[in-house]
């Protein structure tokens, strides 16, 4: 059996960033902080740091006065960071510098008053963070049909936003339909789904017609995780999104030559080579490591915790 390795894939230069932040922070106030939101959406990470000793909550209420709070990477609404003020909470903001771009150009393009239509996943909490920054003005569609629902005129001023982890694919046929229907929409100055998203989906899209079968590494809430098994289904090749080794069947594998692996922007690489040692022992398979792109994106920690760090030392 083979192995094609995929690359770019793994963590992103956001949730490297998140983790790293985390870290630091228990390195600081010791374990028992407070996250809003799951750190990154990985249960691999977050079961690590809950047996640290860390809570991850859905509610500002639920934290103690004067506990410290991070923001996870998927960041917040305005309407979260005054609660948690409010409550007189030390907060470290760990969102990750391309979701807060998002944000900034929904503030901007609400205060110039456009209607923005957010092209996005409901629930997902990202797009609750972002919808919070305007809410009178942002408008959330997922397909070609609620673009067809959409009561804007041709004289209404129109802007469209995307969530950073969409299909890229599934993304341009939204934007055409809104640009079919509404010529004069103004697109987001810089692209808004992100480098990582996009080059995991860019090698998953040229290596998997090589492949008969493709394993993702990544929980079944991270969104550009499941845009990376839907690529591999779109290719009809059964296609896994597994959170590691113990969720793989014996079975799948059966008379299977070639198999691709990936894995989504925040599944740590831990998964993927336990993945890689169960194919090995099992099938006898060999790693064939395949680079489609470089990538030397990193992040900065969060100034607040910059300055902590300089305080402390
Ligand atoms: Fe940021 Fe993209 Fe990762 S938005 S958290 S770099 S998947």
């Amino acid at each position: 059996m083979r192995i094609l390795l995929a690359n770019p894939r793994g963590f992103c230069a956001g949730v490297n960033m998140a983790i790293e932040c985390l870290d630091e922070v228990i390195r600081m106030f010791g374990p028992h902080v407070f996250v809003y939101h799951e750190i990154v959406h990985n249960k691999y990470v977050v079961d690590r740091f809950t047996r640290q000793g860390v809570t991850f909550v859905n509610s500002v209420e639920e934290v103690p006065e004067g506990s410290v709070l991070l923001y996870s990477a998927h960041g917040v609404s305005p309407v979260i960071r005054q609660a948690a003020r409010q409550r007189k909470l030390q907060t470290i903001d760990a969102t990750c510098p391309l979701v807060t771009k998002v944000h900034l150009e929904a503030i901007k393009y609400a205060r110039e008053k456009y209607n923005i239509i957010l092209i996005g996943h409901e629930g997902h909490d990202e797009v609750i963070g972002t919808m919070g920054e305007a809410p009178e003005s942002i408008t959330l569609v997922e397909t070609d049909e609620d673009v067809a629902r959409l009561p804007f005129t041709a004289e209404d001023p129109l802007v469209y936003l995307t969530q950073t982890t969409l299909s890229v694919e599934e993304a341009g046929r939204v934007v055409a339909a809104l640009k079919a229907r509404y010529p004069h929409i103004k697109s987001p100055p810089k692209e808004d789904i992100c480098y990582a998203t996009t080059n995991r989906q860019e090698a998953v899209a040229q290596l998997a017609a090589e492949a008969d079968l493709v394993i993702v590494l990544g929980s079944q809430n991270s969104s550009n995780s499941r845009r990376l098994m839907e690529l591999g289904s779109a290719g009809n090749k059964p296609s896994y999104l597994v959170d590691g080794a113990h969720e793989l069947n014996h079975a799948w594998f059966e008379n299977v030559e070639c198999v691709l692996i990936t894995a989504g922007a925040s599944a740590p690489e831990v998964v993927v080579q336990d993945c890689i040692e169960y194919l090995r022992t099992n099938f006898g398979a060999q790693v064939d490591e395949r680079t489609i792109r470089e990538e030397h994106v990193s992040f900065p920690l969060p100034k607040e915790l910059r300055a902590l760090q300089r305080l402390g030392s």
